[in-house]
């Protein structure tokens, strides 16, 4: 253990909080109120944050609300069909003008006083804008403010609310692209109406920072896998992949290797699979054309992808949104998908997932929000948040690998690579001033060597 920090009343400097050498992580990232604030400023504020899919907005009207950080806002289909992006605060009083959370309408009307929005957000109309206003009103400068950009890939809309953020195909990156590639490669998606959503008492990292650990799985769901709730095998501590991607995005967790992708192809060619999920999910992966759009390591990576800052895409049918709600508290948001002609046996296990596994009643997200919280709580004490916390697994330990193609990764048994990358762009990204000194000091992720 590196040396304990006691904590102070002094600001805290991000370039303190991680020692990627050594693993060492300070607690108090999970409970300053000062790093919170610069988060939502520094990160979510810059960050092309996920919206929804472009099936949910089939029709002009449609609209379905969400967040950036703290800022709440619309993101709705115009009557020339594309999606616009606006910030749900009138300028008037800054009440909000859409309280359902998704829906159809031809106009957003704020129930204060009466102002009135057009789907781009003009403002179109205002009571006693002769008689009180006297005629005086911009009508043109007081609409609602839209992102700075918005852009969807394959169908997964995005927003930023920085002008000067790359691209999103830029900022994906091959690695945030392959997270959306595992779902988009299915065929023709739809998500269905409807979010569950729920709170769990934890700092949004330690959500984050869950879906990468294959460490836990034995112990915190140690019941569910005596149940048989999940299959043990897909969850191989034994056989693991990381990737690692620009600006934070990353994968972790199990990856098959080149001999039992090969078994799985001469399985295919013999007649077909139809085991269980994973099974079936291996075989759909060795079909000629997802094969390539995957690529070499992405074809055999059955792990966890995060699209920093926090969008998880489960590889069951689901997706997850962690959005923060202060320091000591979490909004989780699953949205869940169909694809067109999928089997009855795809449909069931989506059912499955959707009701048992994930969500709050899924048995492992019980298992998982306890502990978060419980770690959150571990952040908060005046003694205990000067304390590190060790993410020093594998440190050192492993060889970073490039395929014929580009793609690069780690094969390995369980290990901390994706968190210690995770916090070191964390770092990076509250270190930076700009998107300009972010992409000028921010890390390419390693492609050989030692990690
Ligand atoms: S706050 Fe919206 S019209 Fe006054
Ligand atoms: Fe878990």
């Amino acid at each position: 253990m590196s040396e304990t920090i006691i904590a102070t009343d002094r600001r805290i400097n991000p370039a303190d909080c991680f020692d990627p050498d050594t693993g060492v992580l300070q607690r108090r990232i999970f409970s300053d109120q000062e790093i919170y604030r610069e988060e939502l400023r520094r990160i979510f504020g810059r960050a092309w944050n996920f919206m929804c899919h472009e099936s949910q907005l089939p029709a002009a009207g449609d609209f379905f609300m969400n967040w950036i950080g703290e800022d709440e806002v619309i993101a709705v289909r115009n009557r020339n069909g594309e999606i616009n992006v606006l910030l749900n605060s009138c300028p008037h009083r800054g009440n909000t003008v859409c309280r359902a959370e998704l829906g159809n309408t031809n106009s957003f009307f704020c129930s204060y006083h009466g102002w009135n929005f057009d789907l781009d957000g003009r403002l179109i109309g205002m009571p006693g804008e002769d008689q009180f206003y006297r005629g005086s009103v911009d009508k043109t400068a007081w609409g609602l403010t839209p992102a700075a950009k918005v852009e969807s890939y394959r169908g997964f809309v995005f927003a930023t609310l920085d002008p000067a953020a790359p691209d999103l195909k830029d900022y994906l990156g091959w690695v945030g692209r392959l997270g959306i590639d595992f779902i988009a490669s299915k065929g023709e998606i739809r998500f269905l109406d409807g979010v569950q959503k729920n709170r769990i008492q934890c700092n949004w990292k330690l959500a984050v920072d869950n879906l990468f650990d294959w460490y836990h799985v034995k112990v915190s769901h140690g019941t569910a896998l005596k149940l048989g709730v999940v299959g043990e095998e897909s969850m191989s501590p034994m056989e693991q992949m990381v990737v690692l991607g620009e600006y934070g995005h990353a994968i972790s967790g199990p990856g098959i290797s080149e001999a039992r992708y090969q078994e799985a192809v001469q399985r295919v060619s013999e007649g077909g699979e139809d085991g269980e999920w994973f099974d079936r999910e291996v075989a759909r992966r060795v079909q000629p054309g997802v094969a390539e759009q995957l690529g070499a390591l992405g074809k055999r990576s059955f792990g966890h992808p995060n699209i920093f800052p926090n969008l998880w895409v489960n590889l069951t049918p689901q997706l997850c949104l962690r959005i923060p709600r202060g320091p000591f508290e979490t909004e989780l948001w699953w949205f869940t998908y169909e694809v067109e002609g999928m089997s009855e046996k795809d449909r069931k296990f989506l059912q499955f997932m959707a009701n048992h596994i994930f969500g709050p009643a899924g048995l492992l997200e019980q298992d998982d929000g306890e502990n978060w919280s419980h770690s959150t709580r571990g952040a908060k004490g005046s003694f205990g948040q000067g304390l590190p916390l060790n993410y020093a697994m594998g440190l050192g330990a492993d060889q970073m690998q490039s395929a014929s193609d580009g793609q690069s990764g780690i094969e390995t048994v369980v290990s901390e690579h994706a968190q210690r990358w995770l916090y070191n762009s964390w770092q990076e990204w509250m270190l930076a001033d700009s998107w300009q000194d972010l992409m000028a000091s921010h890390a390419m992720p390693p492609t050989q060597g030692t990690i």
